[in-house]
């Protein structure tokens, strides 16, 4: 197996652990159980964004933000995606993409986090 080949296969590990979390969290199950449909679907397309970010392909090629807008959250959202992210992230990513990984969720967490509040207090006023 190539060094790419392995990360890839490390990211997929890592993608369907997170979302075994998350699925059973109390505050992000409702979110994702209540909206995602097709699982197989989703989780690919998580494969690709994080390959995308953290190998430089080019399978995922939306704007990851937008989506969020139509769901009901908080910044505690953000903050409880990040505190089930990085573990898992540890456990599963080797170097350096392990490091990568958690530097990226600490930024998407708060940028993501201060800038989704902000949109949805201004939709909300509009
Ligand atoms: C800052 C960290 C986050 C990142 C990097 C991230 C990334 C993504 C990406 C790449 C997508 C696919 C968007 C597309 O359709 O192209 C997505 C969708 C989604 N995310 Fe996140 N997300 C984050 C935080 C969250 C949080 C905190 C929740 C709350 C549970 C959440 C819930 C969802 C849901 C429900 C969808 C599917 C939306 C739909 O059906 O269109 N995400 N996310």
């Amino acid at each position: 197996m190539t060094e790419q080949a392995a990360e890839e296969a490390a990211i997929q590990t890592c993608v369907r652990a997170f979302y075994d979390l998350a699925r059973a969290d109390d505050l992000l199950g409702p979110v994702f159980n209540g909206w995602i449909k097709d699982w197989d679907q989703h989780l690919k397309m998580m494969d690709d964004f994080w390959s995308g970010a953290l190998l430089g392909t080019t399978r995922y090629s939306a704007a990851p933000f937008p989506p969020h807008l139509k769901l009901e959250m908080t910044q505690a959202h953000f903050d409880r995606w990040r505190e089930l992210w990085v573990p898992t992230v540890q456990t599963t990513l080797p170097e350096p993409i392990r490091a990568k990984a958690i530097s990226m969720a600490e930024h998407m967490s708060h940028c993501w986090g201060r800038a989704y509040t902000t949109i949805k207090s201004q939709m909300a006023q509009a």
